[in-house]
């Protein structure tokens, strides 16, 4: 049998028995792929980094399938934990909280606190109550890579180094989940992600802190990550000839992008993957509009031109 395979009762099944015991299951979410591990199991927590070539002290995101699955994972959860897990869950929001002893520090990044999200995808909820367990599960590409939003965008090394993947199609948000720490008062957005600050900022009836995090609190952020192999190049427009992303009609070499930030993210990882694929030197993406709404897709441009 293939190592790729498509949900059913039977991959379901054999996905929690295969997560129980250790192993590795690469996973869709609505966000990104991800690469699955019982978060309560250090040595199948340490493969995952293994597979990813991901430094030890960047903490994973823990994922459930249920809201009481939060009691076992955290010391404090407080009321606007609570009030944002309510509103955004299950969905691509990721709460940072204080962690309990039960969550293996590997998993952490040696950290006191934990970051845990409820997906919103069917087939990740189905594996995760498959396993019966929270899953630590980071994007499903090799550090600092684009994270993969189809099965065909998995690399080969992280292929060979997991032991299933279940194939849900195109992930439907493409970026990553928003991550958010609860614990600091002013709250900051550590990662703009799948939901944007005006809709936190709505739920929680005050504005968010517009300062960027110390890099203790937010050990991943990385100023270059989520990049082609190619060099990314922003630019004001795209010319003739040149290989990259457009907001006009396309010519060859080049892709047509929405102009709205929702279905902009949802395609840019697809799009940069094709375009990676014809290992161009370059890949030139025209800026997309400074609007807020654009924050997460501004954020890994940067990341990935850096
Ligand atoms: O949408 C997503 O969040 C995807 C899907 C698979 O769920 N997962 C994902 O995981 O993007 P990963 O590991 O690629 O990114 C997790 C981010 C990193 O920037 C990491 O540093 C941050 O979350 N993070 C995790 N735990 C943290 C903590 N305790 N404190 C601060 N940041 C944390
Ligand atoms: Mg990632």
């Amino acid at each position: 049998m293939s190592k790729i395979v498509q949900a059913s009762d039977a991959t379901l099944k054999l996905a929690g028995t295969i997560l129980r015991s250790g192993g590795l299951v690469v996973v869709p979410t609505e966000t990104v792929y991800g690469i699955a591990a019982n978060a309560l199991d250090a040595d199948a927590v340490a493969k995952i980094f293994a597979a990813k070539g991901r430094p030890a002290d960047n903490p994973l995101i823990v994922h459930i399938a249920a809201i009481d699955d939060v009691g076992p994972l955290t010391k404090h959860w407080n009321a606007t934990a609570a009030l944002l897990a309510d509103r955004f869950w299950p969905g691509p929001l990721t709460l940072v909280v204080d962690k309990s002893d039960a969550v293996p520090s590997v998993v952490s990044g040696g950290l006191e606190t934990v970051a845990i999200r409820m997906p919103e995808h069917p087939i990740a909820l189905e594996v995760i109550k498959s396993a019966g367990v929270p899953l630590a599960m980071p994007s499903a590409n090799r550090f600092m890579e684009l994270s993969p939003t189809r099965v065909e965008h998995l690399d080969a090394e992280v292929l060979e180094k997991v032991d299933l993947v279940i194939d849900g199609g195109p992930c439907r948000v493409g970026v990553e989940s928003t991550v958010i720490d609860v614990v600091d008062d002013p709250l900051r957005i550590l990662r703009p992600g799948g939901v944007t600050r005006a809709e936190i900022e709505a739920a929680l009836k005050r504005p968010l802190s517009s300062t960027p995090p110390n890099a203790r609190r937010s050990p991943g952020m990385y100023a270059r990550h989520y990049a082609p192999r190619a060099k990314l190049v922003l630019v004001d427009l795209l010319e003739p000839g040149m290989p990259g992303l457009t907001f006009d009609e396309a010519g060859p070499g080049q892709i047509r992008m929405p102009l709205e930030p929702r279905a902009y993210a949802a395609s840019l990882y697809h799009a940069l993957h094709q375009l990676d694929r014809e290992n161009p030197e370059v890949i030139f993406v025209e800026i997309p509009p400074m609007d807020a709404d654009w924050e997460a897709v501004h954020d890994r441009l940067r990341k990935a031109s850096a």
